[in-house]
């Protein structure tokens, strides 16, 4: 049986960002790896709202193609500072303390991830940013069999409106038995 693969260096490099400061709101490396094989298929710009501490910029980042460049944005600016740093050397990643709502006129993207928890990432707010074709990654989320989707006993209407919309042709996956996330392109 062949062995799991290696964590990319850079996904490695934030890990080591994220326990300096003492953060463990990343993404999971199931997720991780699915940011980097959709961020292999892209092309122009990627773009991340929530950065973090950089890991999922760093799994993008791991996948991306010769040309391409990563746009991301974090409001707490000392963890925005971080990844600044993670990222200082390398001209395809820009790291902003700001709200994501400031990447809006640097759009549309050919990837959009999302951090499901975030207020204001719902499709109407979104469509517009993700160029034909462009691909939607919404993180967090617990699998759920039932339509509609239940979260904490509730209806979860940005699943809902995710997977239903008329513009996009959207999928819950799940990346481990507690985790799902989705994945919307735009038709
Ligand atoms: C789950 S964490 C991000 C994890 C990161 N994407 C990763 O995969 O490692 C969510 C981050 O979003 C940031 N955030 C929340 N609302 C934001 C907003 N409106 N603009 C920018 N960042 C925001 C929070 O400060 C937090 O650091």
């Amino acid at each position: 049986m062949s062995a799991r693969p290696d964590l990319p260096e850079v996904v490695e490099r934030a890990f080591d960002v994220s326990r300096q400061a003492g953060y463990v709101s990343f993404c999971r490396n199931e997720t991780g790896r699915l940011l980097a094989t959709l961020a292999a298929t892209r092309e122009g710009y990627l773009a991340e709202f929530g950065t973090g501490c950089g890991v999922g910029t760093a799994w993008l980042r791991s996948g991306i193609r010769p040309g391409t460049h990563i746009l991301t944005a974090e409001r707490d600016p000392g963890l925005a500072e971080g990844a600044q740093e993670l990222f200082a050397d390398d001209p395809r990643v820009e790291v902003l303390a700001a709200d994501w709502s400031t990447l809006r006129d640097k759009g549309p993207y050919s990837l959009l991830f999302l951090d499901g928890e975030s207020p204001g990432v719902e499709v109407d707010t979104i469509a517009d940013l993700v160029e034909p074709g462009g691909i939607v990654v919404l993180d967090n989320f617990t699998p759920c069999s039932q339509w509609p989707p239940l979260t904490l006993g509730r209806v979860d209407t940005l699943r809902e409106h995710w997977l239903t919309d008329e513009r996009f042709v959207g999928v819950e996956i799940m990346v481990a038995p507690d985790s799902s996330v989705i994945v919307a392109t735009r038709r």
